[in-house]
């Protein structure tokens, strides 16, 4: 990574998102304009962004090369929409995911934009094709889908328009390389992007097991976390399967036929609503009470174990 990078990159929303944009981008060298609408919104995403970095550089978690102090002072927060694009090279949209409100704000920026700026947006669940097609600057947009919390789930999923430039894409893929994200790239869009739609697989066989009373909701969760969750941190789902036998065709071989019998046995998509709903939010909630004050402790437990796991990702990757 270069310590500073030419060209200003515009996070739109500071919200849990933006915020953690401004810090990956910053990490990577990059000058960042934090815009919102509210004034009172940025003051608290500098002053988190201050705190964490700082917290960072202690536990030489920190992104990039430069200081905390120097990745700081290359984020700046506006409330001028204009002057906050002005010159900028990339600009990443994390509204909430309202497709009216993003419509609008692609809508405010086709009109002050250049030709040559990308307009990304971090959106979840809305398609490419519902959030910029009429847009001038359709040619120009794409989706970089994060995964929560950024900084230490380095994921992007590059999803385009169909009528997005292949550089647009090329060059969202170079610069999520450059300030340290692992980009992948859909070809076209789908509902649920990839991530989500592998998540929702699971999760519905899940709920299936559980309610079917076939394994009680903890240890539905430890088969992942202390089962396959072990692998998929370093190796992906068809890796598994290549190494788990003599190789991929040995492994379709020897498991295919078991495969689709299994599978042929999976239910119809659960409603995730009524008893099976309060059975595993009673067992969910012995654990971490749904309060703020439980669930953050949760999740604070959680990011650090994420950024454990991110040391470690980077030591296998350099050995
Ligand atoms: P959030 O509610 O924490 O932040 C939204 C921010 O946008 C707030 O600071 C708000 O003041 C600001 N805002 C509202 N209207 C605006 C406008 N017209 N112009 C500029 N800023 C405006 O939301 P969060 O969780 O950060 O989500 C943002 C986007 O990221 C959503 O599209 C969401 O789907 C996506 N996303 C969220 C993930 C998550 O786990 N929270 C994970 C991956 C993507």
């Amino acid at each position: 990574m270069e310590p500073t990078q030419a060209g200003q990159v515009v996070v739109i929303g500071s919200g849990l998102i933006g915020r953690s944009w401004a810090m990956v981008f910053a990490g990577g060298g990059f000058k960042v304009k934090l815009y919102d609408v509210v004034q009172q919104q940025i003051t608290s995403a500098l002053e988190y962004i201050s705190k964490e970095m700082k917290e960072l550089e202690k536990s030489g978690m920190l992104k990039g090369t430069l200081s905390a102090e120097k990745q700081l002072s290359l984020i700046s927060g506006s409330v001028d929409l204009k002057a906050a694009v002005e010159g900028a090279i990339f600009i990443q949209e994390c509204t909430p995911e309202k497709l009216e409100l993003k419509k609008k704000i692609f809508g405010q920026l086709d009109l002050i934009v250049n030709n040559d700026v990308i307009l990304s947006s971090s959106t979840s669940t809305l398609l490419p094709t519902k959030l910029f097609t009429g847009l001038k600057h359709v040619k120009q947009c794409i989706v970089a889908h994060p995964v929560n919390p950024p900084y230490y789930v380095p994921l992007v999923e590059l999803v385009p328009h169909p009528e997005t430039e292949t550089s647009i894409v090329d060059n969202t893929y170079a610069l999520m390389k450059k300030i340290g994200q692992s980009p992948v790239r859909l070809t076209k869009e789908i509902d649920g992007f990839v991530l989500n739609r592998l998540q929702y697989a699971v999760i519905s066989e899940a709920w299936r097991l559980v309610g079917e009373g076939v394994v009680s909701p903890a240890d539905l969760d430890l088969v992942m976390s202390d089962g396959l969750g072990m692998r998929y941190a370093f190796i992906g789902l068809l890796e598994t399967m290549h190494l788990n036998a003599e190789g991929m065709t040995n492994y379709c071989e020897r498991y295919r036929e078991g495969m689709i019998r299994v599978l042929k046995t999976f239910g119809p998509v659960p409603e995730f609503s009524g008893e099976i709903e309060q059975k595993i939010s009673r067992a969910m909630s012995e654990n971490t009470p749904a309060d703020p004050e439980h669930l953050n402790a949760r999740r604070a437990w959680r990011d650090e174990c994420l950024m454990d796991l991110a040391k470690l990702k980077k030591k296998m990757k350099s050995n």
